[in-house]
Order: structure tokens, then C-alpha cells, then sequence
């Protein structure tokens, strides 16, 4: 009989895509997904580790663990993912009932390593400086061929992530991301290409290209065949052109790279969204300064009103850290400013926390916990108001969207904007269809359409 599995996944959309492979590799060594946690024979924590309360999370769910091994001492329990990285042996030793650790470059091993668990944990973390991101369709059984070809299906057949590149080599002085991910790595053009065509040509309409820094693809090693430059607004061109690809998305981008290049691809792009996730992190330059980010908030402002100036309906998000070693409060005002002037449509905010091996853990001005709450409450409270100023701007207006979820009578849908629309039709529409709806309400975080 085979053997059933169930992943949790945790963190950012790198680490989804990431299931989805290793739900397929473990597929093809006859495993099933099971329906729960609690009835799998393998259970797979695909963790994050960005920020302190990510991994907390992780800790407290493998703690709660414990229970199910000693209900059933058959069971496994795998951790992957950037705590799988980051800890490595400590893991096990602090968790003896983990029998297996895989870090972010060995997750298409699972299957193989943990057949091996049966007497001893193992673990399998080793960031290979020379790591080659494989081919799309692999030639070889015995190569990493963990970019591995697309799952047909999954909770949204008709939305998938495509992954451009790995890794990153920023080195913003509070993320853990290269050190858990490793140097950047940019996969071949032509993977990407042939990848995205297939996933069209089985239904998909929605794609989203991701990496951990999309503007620096196609820098830091060779990416077609003949050794010919390829940079990311030529990639997106490229995929864009696939034949019925309705809705292109990418994710994410450090200011620091953004080209006009880029930008007048919302222009001339067709089936490019018009949304764009541009995390600037802090509005005071010395604080941007301290994080390493390389631009100042004036260049970041600029780099606004160029990109409005090509996409004018440009949906704008970014990310922000409240908190940061040495942030005064005359430094956090700068960040309430920038809210003000740029008005984002919508914004994730986060309380800095030291991560591992990251070099603003020894930075001094450390600031309280009390403060950093404080501070986030004031910065939340604030752009939750300007989310429903924005988001009210919608009303009137048609869209296209897209149904996600949801039965006759109501369904969450998503715009070009990326905005959830809710709608209310005796109808009945299958997950993935395109309807055209007209906007009459706006909340903080969605928005409300009738179907015209
Ligand atoms: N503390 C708080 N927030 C962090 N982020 C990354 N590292 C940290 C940290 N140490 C946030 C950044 C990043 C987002 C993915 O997580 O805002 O853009
Ligand atoms: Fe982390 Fe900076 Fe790289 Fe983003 S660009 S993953 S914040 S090091």
C-alpha cells in the first residue's frame, strides 16, 4: 500500500512553488496526499525563516508534533525549507522526533532521503556555491532536477508561480534570505520560456515569475545557450508573447535595480498587470543606509513618479520595517511622510527582528519591543486608511476578473490589480473563469462588484 504525505507550507510564494515540487517528486515515488496532517505517514513542514515570529511559528507547530509520534511511531516528519537551512543538525537535536532536515537546495532528495530514515535522522543542508539551476524537462533521473516540470492541477489550476531565479546576493544587512538561499542564481531564458508555454497550453492563464530580486535576472550567470545577455524586461517580453497568456505577474523587485526598461513594460505589455510589489523598507535615508539598501528615498519617489508616468493605474505595494537598529523617531516620521507622499495601495509591515548570521544583529540602537509595536500600530493604522481612500477610487469602475473561489451565490475573485473582488451571482462559474464586473463597494482589503 502507498504511503500518504502532507506538506504545511509556510512563508512566500518561493516556498508555495516549492511544495508543489515536492508534492510531485514524492507523487512519483508513490506517495499520496492525504487529506489531513493528522492521517499522513509523512508530514513535511516547508518553513520560513525571515522574520522571528515565522519561524516561532514553525517551532510551535513541530513541538505540537511530538503528540502525533508518539500516537503513531511510523510516522514521519520531515522539515525543509529556510529553517531546515538555517539550523541543519541543531534541528534534530533540538527535536529528536524530526527524521529529516532538507534545506533549500536538496528538496527534490526527499523521496530518496527519507527512505533512508528508518534507523537514523538525516540531514541534507549543504549550499552548493557552484549550484547550477537545472534544466525545465530533466534529461537525467540523477541530476538536482528540482525546478521539476509543472503540476497540472493544484487548489488554483488556472494560476501558477514560475520560478526565474534563486538565491540572492543583496546582502540587506537584516535579511537571512542569502544565507538561506544561497548566491543568485538565474535559470536558462529558454526554460522559463518553454515552461510558461507548456502551463498555457494545459489551461493556465495567470502567471507569476518569481525570484527573490526579479531586476537583477540574468546578471550573475549565463542564461542562454550561446552565452548572449538576456536581462528581465527582455524575459518578460518574451513571455508575454505566449500565445493566450491572459494575466503576467512578477514578484518582487529591490528598488535599487528598477530600470525604465522595466517600467515601459506596464506600458506597452498588454497582458502585463498593472501591479507592482516594490518593497522600500524605510523612508529615512539613514536608515536605508544602515540596511544596505543602496537607493535614497528620493531616488525611491522618483522612481514612483516614472513608473505613474508610464502606467498611471499602476497598483502600488511595498514592504516596510519598523523597528530598525538605530530608528529614531524622527527616522520613523520619515516612513509616516513617505506614506503621504506615495500612497501606496497597500503595504506589509513588520517589527524588525534579528535573524541568524545577519550582520544588523550586532548594529546598536536596538529599539524596544513596546516602541516597535507602537510604531507599526501608528504605520498600519495610517495606511489602512489610505488602502480604503484608494481602494474607493475602484467604484464605478469594470473589471475582468478572475474566479478563484467560491459556489453559487457568492465568489472571491481577483481583478488585473490583483485587488479580491467579492461577488454575489445565482450563477454558476467554475474556478478560473473570466467575467466582466462593475465595482460598487470598497473595503480596507477588497473590493465588491456586481456582475454586469
Ligand atoms: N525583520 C523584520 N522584517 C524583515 N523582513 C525581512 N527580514 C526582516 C527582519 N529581520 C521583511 C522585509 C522584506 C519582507 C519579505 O520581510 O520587509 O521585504
Ligand atoms: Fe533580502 Fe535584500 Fe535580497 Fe530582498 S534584496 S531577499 S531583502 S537581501
Amino acid at each position: 500500500m502507498s504511503s500518504s504525505f502532507f506538506i504545511k507550507t509556510f512563508g512566500c510564494q518561493m516556498n508555495e512553488r516549492d511544495s508543489e515540487i515536492i508534492a510531485q517528486s514524492l507523487q512519483q515515488h508513490d506517495y499520496v496526499e492525504a487529506l489531513d496532517m493528522d492521517s499522513a505517514d509523512l508530514i513535511v513542514l516547508n518553513t520560513c525563516s525571515i522574520r522571528a515570529k515565522a519561524e516561532q511559528k514553525v517551532m510551535s507547530l513541530l513541538g505540537y508534533l511530538r503528540k502525533n509520534k508518539k500516537r503513531n511511531p511510523k510516522l514521519k516528519i520531515c522539515v525543509a525549507g529556510c529553517v531546515a537551512q538555517q539550523e541543519g543538525k541543531a534541528l534534530i537535536e533540538r527535536m529528536p522526533h524530526v527524521n529529516l532536515v532538507v534545506g533549500t537546495q536538496h528538496i527534490n532528495q526527499i523521496p530518496a532521503l527519507i527512505a533512508n530514515t528508518d534507523k537514523h535522522s538525516q540531514v541534507a543542508t549543504e549550499l552548493k556555491t557552484d549550484y547550477q539551476i537545472p534544466r525545465f524537462i530533466p534529461e537525467t533521473e540523477t541530476h538536482d532536477n528540482w525546478e521539476a516540470p509543472q503540476f497540472s492541477g493544484g487548489k488554483r489550476p488556472f494560476s501558477k508561480f514560475v520560478t526565474i531565479m534563486q538565491g540572492c546576493n543583496n546582502y540587506c544587512t537584516y535579511c537571512v534570505v542569502p544565507h538561506t538561499r544561497g548566491r543568485e542564481v538565474s535559470r536558462m531564458f529558454k526554460d522559463i520560456v518553454d515552461e510558461v508555454k507548456v502551463l498555457v497550453e494545459s489551461g493556465v492563464q495567470d502567471i507569476t515569475l518569481l525570484g527573490q530580486n526579479v531586476n537583477s535576472y540574468g546578471l550573475t550567470n549565463q542564461v542562454s545557450d550561446d552565452g548572449s545577455a538576456c536581462s528581465f524586461p527582455q524575459l518578460l517580453k518574451k513571455v508575454s508573447q505566449v500565445p493566450n497568456l491572459k494575466r503576467l505577474r512578477f514578484t518582487t523587485s529591490n528598488p535599487k535595480d528598477l530600470s525604465h526598461d522595466l517600467m515601459r513594460c506596464f506600458r506597452d505589455l498588454p497582458n502585463l498587470c498593472p501591479q507592482f510589489h516594490l518593497p522600500v523598507q524605510s523612508g529615512s535615508d539613514k536608515v536605508l543606509k544602515r540596511m544596505n539598501r543602496k537607493y535614497t528615498m528620493e531616488k525611491y519617489i522618483q522612481l514612483v513618479q516614472d513608473l505613474r508616468e508610464y502606467c498611471p493605474e499602476i497598483i502600488l505595494t511595498t514592504d516596510i520595517i519598523v523597528g530598525f537598529p538605530g530608528e529614531t523617531e524622527d527616522d520613523f516620521q520619515k516612513t509616516m511622510e513617505l506614506l503621504e507622499i506615495v500612497r501606496f495601495d497597500g503595504s506589509f509591515s513588520f517589527k524588525y527582528s534579528d535573524r541568524p548570521g545577519t550582520s544588523s544583529v550586532k548594529l546598536a540602537g536596538k529599539v524596544d519591543e513596546e516602541e516597535k509595536s507602537r510604531r507599526l500600530r501608528l504605520f498600519q493604522n495610517r495606511q489602512n486608511e489610505i488602502c480604503l481612500d484608494q481602494n474607493n477610487k475602484h467604484i464605478g469602475r469594470i473589471y475582468e476578473v478572475m474566479v478563484e473561489s467560491g459556489s453559487a451565490g457568492k465568489y472571491q475573485c481577483r481583478s488585473i490589480t490583483n485587488h479580491i473582488v467579492h461577488i454575489e451571482a445565482p450563477s454558476i462559474f467554475e474556478p478560473g473563469s473570466l467575467i466582466s464586473v462593475k465595482i460598487h463597494h470598497a473595503g480596507h482589503h477588497s473590493l465588491q462588484g456586481k456582475v454586469l
